[in-house]
């Protein structure tokens, strides 16, 4: 990257008057003045035994002749960096001519597992499961960009308490009367009974003690298999599926393995064994756990009086791994499932999880639980990354009109029908393919341009403007350079040249823009590349409105132009694919 050439030629001009520490330049805090900066020459002055400034000029008089860039020393004591139209002409030239825009692949790839679908069967997806689908994906192709490879795991949540519940709850309303002998009519399980059990289940179990165990032994039932309590999950599961792959299909979330809580079941005795080999496993009133905490955790707080539950500071409690009942529970398949893909995926370099941030608590003691164990071997890296919540106008999270949960297939469709009217309104005839490319870009932008730990609020009316930092601008200026670039097809491919600060300013953003996927990649956050792109975008405009492309009557110019839109496009289209944002081909 420039930076990087930049930097050695500071450093070689460094070394040649006997300094040994090495230079760093940044991007320039006053843009009119300079491209790029380097700061060091204070820090650096005292070994050096020269003043600042004294030290700024002696480096910039000993950089060897470069024509892409010109040095200055200036007061206090920075060094300033501009590009030159030969400099910036190059990049363009390198921006157009390399397969990935110029961004350099890492030279170690790493081999990730990326977990972040975590849809639960029986259970209705709900806009709870938009932001890890959102994160995930992009962060996935974002390390997939920069040379890791990453296999996505959808892990689906279906091995737990909602489906004993579930089972119960459509045994009492006499759907499976067939499997129990009662009946000779087999009777479907529908999404709609599933729709309907859950939540009435879920309910009952708050309030019935009585329900809530016998769900328990039914969960129980389930995980050892036993008939016909597995067979009716299967046909749970098969009633669930579709659905959840066709509400993540619409979200453009794709998974490479489509494994679930329940397939960690064959490694959960494995698992067990080697825990309890290493002397990790103990009994807690019946339950078998293990213990995690540190020693500045579950510090005990002072009671007010005897009676009090003791509270303590920094809590962590014991990983439990094994309920009184035998069942096991959301920490134990996840131990298990780490086992399992150390087996089938000899060891990754690291496995990440993207969750709600409320979840860290749990992913510690799963984390604790295989490093304890051995069961991740030392150099593995297993990291949860919690995101935000998504909150309405209210500041709460996003909840429906009636103050229900969304289901996310309600959030698609809602989605479709808000950029339908913006298109009508703009004139253009709805389009339900169309119509969904958009809502999809404008929640996506909207969630991503915002940390991954930060709550947001969810606006679609603002998400969904094709003007301002929003996904739908950023498929606009793809489509209108699309749609110019189509009017050019015969303009000969000329050299590109630099004209105004117009194209100087679109390269500067290009520059930002590339380095920030490295930004994202230390930070586990889209933030940084979608506040870049929409940077270039706005450079961009600017440019379509100071020039005529199509007008444009000097050949030369034009086949320039022409180029710089290539340019942007490449640019742009790199960084939609990372958001996993699509580009339409009209809008
Ligand atoms: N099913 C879980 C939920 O809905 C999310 C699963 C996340 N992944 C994991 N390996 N625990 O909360």
């Amino acid at each position: 990257m420039i930076t990087e050439k930049i930097e050695r030629l500071l450093n070689d001009a460094a070394k040649k008057i006997g300094l040994s520490d090495s230079l760093t330049v940044s991007f320039s805090n006053m843009p009119k003045l300079c491209d790029f900066q380097c700061n060091d020459c204070f820090k650096l002055a005292k070994t050096a035994g020269m003043a600042p400034l004294e030290l700024a000029g002696k480096i910039v008089a000993n950089i060897e002749k470069d024509s892409d860039f010109c040095f200055e020393a200036v007061k206090p004591a920075f060094i300033n960096i501009k590009l030159t139209d030969q400099g910036f002409e190059k990049l363009g030239q390198t921006i157009l001519n390399s397969e990935n825009c110029g961004l350099e692949k890492h030279k170690n790839g790493q081999r990730v597992i990326l977990d972040y679908g975590g849809a639960n069967i029986a259970k209705t997806l709900h806009v709870g499961h938009l932001r890890p689908a959102i994160i995930g994906e992009a962060i996935k192709r974002l390390y997939q960009q920069l040379g890791d490879s990453v296999i996505s795991d959808v892990h689906l949540g279906d091995w737990g308490l909602q489906l004993g519940l579930t089972e119960l709850q459509l045994f009492e309303d006499g759907v499976l009367d067939f499997y129990f002998g009662k009946s000779d009519k087999p009777a479907e399980i529908t999404l709609e009974m599933l729709n309907e059990a859950y939540p009435k289940a879920s309910a009952r179990s708050k309030v019935d003690d009585v329900f809530r165990e016998k769900a328990e032994e039914w969960t129980l039932k389930i995980q050892k298999k036993e008939q016909p309590y597995f067979d009716i999950y299967k046909k749970i599961k098969d009633a669930s599926v579709p659905k959840i792959r066709a509400n993540y299909q619409a979200l453009g979330a794709q998974f490479d393995e489509w494994y679930g809580e329940s397939d960690s079941s064959d490694y959960v005795d494995e698992a067990i064994a080697i825990i309890e080999k290493k002397g990790l496993l103990h009994e807690s009133d019946g339950a078998m756990v293990v213990d995690v905490a540190t020693e500045n955790e579950n510090i005990p707080l002072p009671k007010s009086n005897p009676q009090e539950p003791q509270r303590y500071k920094n809590p962590m409690p014991p990983a439990i791994i094994k309920k009184s009942n035998g069942a096991v529970l959301y920490a134990t398949t996840d131990i298990a499932t780490i086992l399992m893909r150390n087996k089938l995926h000899d060891n990754p370099d690291r496995i990440e999880y993207i969750t709600d941030q409320r979840q860290a608590m749990h992913f510690t003691q799963v984390f604790r639980v295989c490093k304890l164990s051995g069961i991740s071997p030392e150099n593995q890296q297993l990291l949860h990354i919690g995101h935000g919540t998504m909150n309405g106008k209210d500041g709460k999270p996003f909840k429906t009109r009636e103050g229900g949960t969304l289901k996310l297939e309600d959030m698609i469709n809602l989605l479709i029908e808000k950029a339908g009217e913006k298109l009508k309104s703009n004139g253009q005839e709805f389009d339900r393919d169309l119509a969904l490319k958009i809502g999809v870009a404008a929640m996506k932008f909207g969630d991503l341009i915002n940390n991954v730990g930060k709550d947001y609020v969810f606006d679609l009316d603002k998400f969904l403007s094709f003007e301002g930092k929003t996904g739908p601008y950023l498929q606009y200026t793809a489509v209108r350079i699309n749609s110019i670039l189509a009017k050019v097809e015969n303009v000969k491919e000329g050299q590109f040249k630099v004209y105004s600060d117009d194209e100087r300013d679109i390269l500067r953003a290009a520059v930002r823009q590339l380095s920030s996927y490295e930004v994202c990649y230390k930070e586990k956050s889209l933030a940084a590349l979608c506040a870049s792109t929409f940077d270039l975008a706005s450079a961009f405009s600017t440019f379509y409105n100071n020039h005529s492309v199509i007008g444009e009557t000097d050949e030369e110019k034009k086949s320039s132009f022409v180029q710089l839109l290539k340019m942007v496009k490449k640019l742009l289209a790199q960084a939609l694919h990372v958001l996993a944002i699509e580009v339409p081909e009209k809008m």
